[in-house]
């Protein structure tokens, strides 16, 4: 980058700021009381609000509106006993065929619902987050992404396989083997409908054929693997009456696994929705919530195209593009190495769509790196970075870039087509260090301080007895 270019930026920048000052100082008798756009909080923000400039604000807060970076709707509430059994589902290993592998192994709470890995680990490892290590050295094709705020998106998984469709309908990759009664089930869109997945993945939950009575079904018997879970939990009489207790008026036997994925769902939905971050609280009307570097971030963001894609409360458009990212590691079977990863094509057969993965939302994203549908990046700054310049960057993204020793030397040779197939949003984009440390600080802004410590969520003890995740 041209130091002098910064140069002039930044003093072209501190020239507004003043200015902006000045304007707000010589008529700040004419506008509302801060206390009164500020509500209850506002005594926070007294304190820091002489060195956030009004104009600053004003000029963010208008811009964000444009821009649909609206406030989070209202918390749906979930049934605390639907929660409760959710809750233990999500944390005991009885749901993976070797007994090995609880959902919240990869999403962990401590480490912000993933697991702190480019590519997460499965079935046969052991360990958690940094420490988990395979045998094999094996992983799964993707990064295991945060679990937060998922009750508002229609897409879920990177590719969106798992989606409400325009129809309004749920689409899944089990098709018709999902029944009727199984949909009235799922009461929270697509969240409560994922659950019913990861179960039948060989590679993450249900293990090899000759390991398990789930894993010696067929690779498409998710209605067996469905059936032979729910003879399992049936077993254990704790996990009766929790059923019972979650779903009044039904016995457990006549229920289906849909009601442990409902459940599950529930507990995603009521644990991991979060409402109260800095930027929240800014939107509220607490000029103070956002320091001046967040602020100037934010509208750097806004004035970007990243909010072209990023928007919305969650910071996603719940839609799926290319941003010239590197592929690595076993891949989805897809291309002549079969290592490659086609995204959203693999969902919709359309070859449009080949490359393209689904905008990550961005709350408490400071939180859940690595980066990227394949942990491409470990540090957010350098993931902001990539943008700028990306046709260069990604030609030069090598092996000894990929976040995990282990991936080293797994890196796909489909850059080119990669390139050919970016968003048009992003061609171009160029930027400095400057920007690149305001938007990380805007970044900042997105954490809700609770996401920090949800190790109070792990239980125990689970009802199978097992091993808790923690
Ligand atoms: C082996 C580690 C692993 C286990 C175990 C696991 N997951 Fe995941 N999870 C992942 C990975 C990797 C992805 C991304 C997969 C993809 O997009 O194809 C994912 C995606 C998700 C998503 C989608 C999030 C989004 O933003 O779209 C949800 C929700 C989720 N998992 C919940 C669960 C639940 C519930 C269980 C247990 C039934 C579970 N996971 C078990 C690794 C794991
Ligand atoms: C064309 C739409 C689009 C634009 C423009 C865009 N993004 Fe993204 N962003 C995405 C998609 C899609 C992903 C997920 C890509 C993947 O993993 O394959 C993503 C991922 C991210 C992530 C990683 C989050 C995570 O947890 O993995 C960050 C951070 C991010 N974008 C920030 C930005 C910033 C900052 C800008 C502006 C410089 C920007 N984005 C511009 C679509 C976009």
């Amino acid at each position: 980058m041209d130091p002098a270019r910064r140069l002039t930026v930044g003093s072209a920048r501190t020239a507004l700021l003043a200015l902006a000052a000045a304007i707000s100082l010589s008529c700040s008798d004419g506008r509302p009381a801060a206390s009164a756009l500020a509500g209850p909080r506002a005594s926070r923000s007294e304190k820091v609000q002489e060195s956030v400039s009004p104009g600053l604000a004003v000029r963010v807060r208008a811009l964000a509106a444009r821009r649909g970076l609206g406030p989070m709707p209202p918390r749906r509430r979930v049934r605390p006993a639907l929660v409760r059994l959710g809750r233990l589902l999500a944390f005991d290993p009885i749901l993976s065929g070797n007994r090995d592998i609880a959902c919240m192994t990869c999403h962990v709470p401590g480490l912000a619902t993933g697991d702190a890995r480019s590519l997460a680990i499965g079935t046969g490892a052991a360990g958690i987050g940094p420490e988990r290590v395979h045998p094999e050295g094996t992983f799964v094709s993707r990064n295991a992404p945060p679990l937060f705020d998922l009750g508002l998106l229609d897409h879920l998984f990177w590719d969106g396989r798992v989606e409400v469709g325009r129809d309004g309908r749920l689409h899944t990759p089990a098709g018709g083997r999902l029944t009727p009664d199984m949909r009235r089930t799922l009461r929270f869109g697509a969240v409560s409908a994922l659950p019913m997945f990861p179960v039948v993945v060989r590679a993450e939950m249900r293990g090899r054929a000759g390991q398990n009575e789930l894993a010696d079904l067929g690779d498409e018997d998710y209605a067996g693997v469905w059936a032979g879970l729910m003879r399992r939990l049936g077993r254990i009489p704790e996990y009766r009456r929790l059923f019972e207790a979650a779903y009044p008026g039904r016995r457990f036997d006549e229920m289906s696994f849909a009601h442990a994925a409902n459940a599950i769902g529930g507990f995603l939905v009521d644990a991991f929705t979060f409402d109260d971050a800095p930027w929240d609280r800014f939107l509220e009307g607490d000029r103070g919530a956002l320091s001046r570097e967040q602020l100037r971030g934010a509208l750097d963001f806004l004035q970007a195209p990243c909010a072209r894609c990023h928007d919305g409360p969650l910071l996603s458009d719940d839609d799926f593009h290319d941003v010239a990212l590197a592929q690595f590691g076993p891949g989805e079977g897809d291309g002549p190495s079969g290592r490659d990863d086609f995204g959203r094509m693999r969902a919709t057969g359309d070859p449009a769509d080949r490359y393209r993965f689904r905008t990550t939302p961005l709350r408490n994203v400071e939180l859940t790196g690595p980066y990227g549908h394949a942990g491409q990046f470990a540090d957010l700054p350098a993931f902001i970075d990539h943008y700028s310049r990306n046709a260069a960057r990604l030609r030069a993204y090598a092996d000894a870039d990929i976040p995990e020793p282990l991936l080293r030397g797994t890196l796909v040779e489909n850059r080119e087509a990669v390139l050919a197939a970016r968003d048009t949003l992003i061609l171009g984009a160029e930027f400095d260090s400057t920007f690149v440390r305001e938007v990380t600080a805007f970044m900042r802004s997105l954490t809700d301080e609770r996401a920090r410590h949800l190790e109070d969520l792990v239980p125990h003890s689970v009802p199978s007895g097992l091993p808790v995740p923690r």
